[in-house]
């Protein structure tokens, strides 16, 4: 059972982190696959609270190696500013393996990604303001830097030119910004090559070797499905693919290599930045629902949107990711209610839709139909088994996972490591 992904199924904030550093102890290698900074995954170790943005949430784990794959995007201040942090709080980040191929982010991409949000106004994605987008949009013009590109100044300077010619006028003429300079950006970006060639490996040959020996390897992505730029809710996603086939192209690992894929499923839904949210609440149980989660943004500090959970949208993560199992996240958040709204369809000018519209205008026009599912009142954080669980809580997830389309392998009653009832076996 060597190769796993594991991945959001909804908006991103699913529990990644957590679910990942679950699986860490028995893991060889955690292969971030893509997306960069943008995201933020909280581990609670103990007391020990640890939030990670570009590396894999494998690295608290002692034995595991963490790889960043050819996908992502790389902030390598960025980058060097988390690993110290981590070596601060005594953890080993030496066996970090990073991707010579995969893309750099350079400070005039963090500078364009900020200035086209102010832009577009009332249009405006949300986005973490961290680069991405204007990095993966040079990565597919061609006109991107690789970590590889660190380590020769000519190819480095040709490069960052060819960048710059075409976005210095769409900077200075369109935005009306100064100007970005070459020699600037280049003695940046090199002052960070010597500090980060000890990780920098051949990934992809590393990584099918391990598969091929049978080690574990899992694939941990960023964001979630509904963010995916190719099936998500366009244009208000991010600019790459969370979704399992993101990890093949995004770490040059075989779809016949993949054994299982995980999906990260929130017990109600989440979601931050702009964009079309059919279970959203506007009211005191979404203000509820944020208070008691915790749903602050890791990265941007910004309030989470909140609402029910949406089964119409994990049924479509199973279809697009193609599910064996999913890991349900934080229920002991819905205690307390008497009845938990549960959305099983969609209203669309009059029809009931039960999957998911590839229509633009009907996902924005899609009204929840719901269920109502009784509640529980009992604390669930110390359940250790399913029937532990108050009846209802139980319940609750049997229906979830009926609607789902793929079994509920674990279940999450708290942030912590322990606070986990592991149903079916992973590895
Ligand atoms: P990620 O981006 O998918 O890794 O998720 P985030 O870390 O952004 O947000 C998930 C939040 O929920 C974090 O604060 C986690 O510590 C917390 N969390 C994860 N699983 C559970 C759970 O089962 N119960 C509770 N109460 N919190 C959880
Ligand atoms: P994790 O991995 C939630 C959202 C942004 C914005 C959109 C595009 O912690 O789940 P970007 O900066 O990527 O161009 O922004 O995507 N977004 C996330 N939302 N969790 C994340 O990551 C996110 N990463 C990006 O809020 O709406
Ligand atoms: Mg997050």
């Amino acid at each position: 059972m060597p190769a796993l992904v594991l991945l959001g199924a909804q908006w991103g904030d699913e529990g990644k982190g957590k679910a990942t550093d679950l699986l860490g102890g028995s893991v060889d290698y955690v292969v971030r696959y893509q997306g960069g900074n943008n995201a933020g995954h909280t581990v609670v170790v103990g007391d020990q609270k640890y939030a990670l943005h570009l590396l894999p949430s494998g690295i608290l784990s002692p034995g595991c190696v963490p790889v960043i794959g050819n996908g992502v995007v790389v902030d390598p201040s960025v980058l060097l500013s988390e690993l110290s942090g981590l070596n601060e709080r005594g953890v080993d980040t030496s066996g970090l393996l990073l991707s010579g191929n995969a893309h750099l982010i350079a400070p005039y991409h963090t500078e364009v990604d900020k200035v086209t949000e102010r832009f577009l106004g009332k249009r405006k994605i949300g986005t973490t303001g961290r680069g991405i987008g204007p990095a993966y949009a040079d990565k597919i013009n061609r006109v991107g830097l690789r970590v590889q590109d660190l380590f020769d100044e000519s190819i480095l300077t040709q490069k960052v030119e060819a960048a710059l010619d075409f976005k210095n006028q769409v900077l200075a003429k369109l935005y009306n910004r100064r100007a970005v300079r070459t020699d600037q950006v280049v003695e940046e970006l090199l002052g960070y090559a010597d500090r980060l060639r000890g990780y920098v490996a051949d990934t992809t040959l590393i990584l099918n070797d391990a598969v091929d020996e049978g080690k574990v390897v899992l694939f941990e992505g960023g964001q979630g499905t509904l963010l995916d730029v190719d099936h998500g809710t366009y244009p208000f996603v991010t600019s790459s693919n969370p979704t399992a086939g993101g990890a093949c192209t995004g770490a040059g690992v075989g779809p016949t290599k993949i054994s299982r894929v995980i999906g990260i499923l929130k017990a109600y839904t989440t979601r931050v930045g702009a964009g079309p949210f059919p279970t959203e609440l506007l009211d005191a149980d979404g203000e509820a629902l944020r208070e008691i989660g915790g749903e602050r943004g890791v990265t941007t500090g910004r309030d989470r949107r909140c609402g029910w959970f949406d089964a119409v949208i994990a049924r479509y993560a199973t279809r697009v990711n193609g599910l064996t199992d999913f890991f349900l996240t934080k229920l002991d958040v819905l205690t307390g209610w008497e009845r938990v709204p549960v959305c099983v369809a969609y209203e669309i000018e009059g029809r009931r839709v039960t999957e998911l519209p590839f229509s633009q205008s009907d996902f924005h026009h899609a009204v929840p139909v719901y269920e109502y599912l009784p509640g529980w009142s009992e604390d669930i954080t110390g359940a250790k088994s399913f029937s532990d669980l108050p009846k209802n809580a139980q319940g609750y997830v049997k229906a979830l996972e009926e609607m789902s389309g793929a079994p509920i392998s674990a279940i999450g009653v708290g942030p912590g490591r322990d606070e986990t009832i592991q149903i079916n076996s992973f590895l």
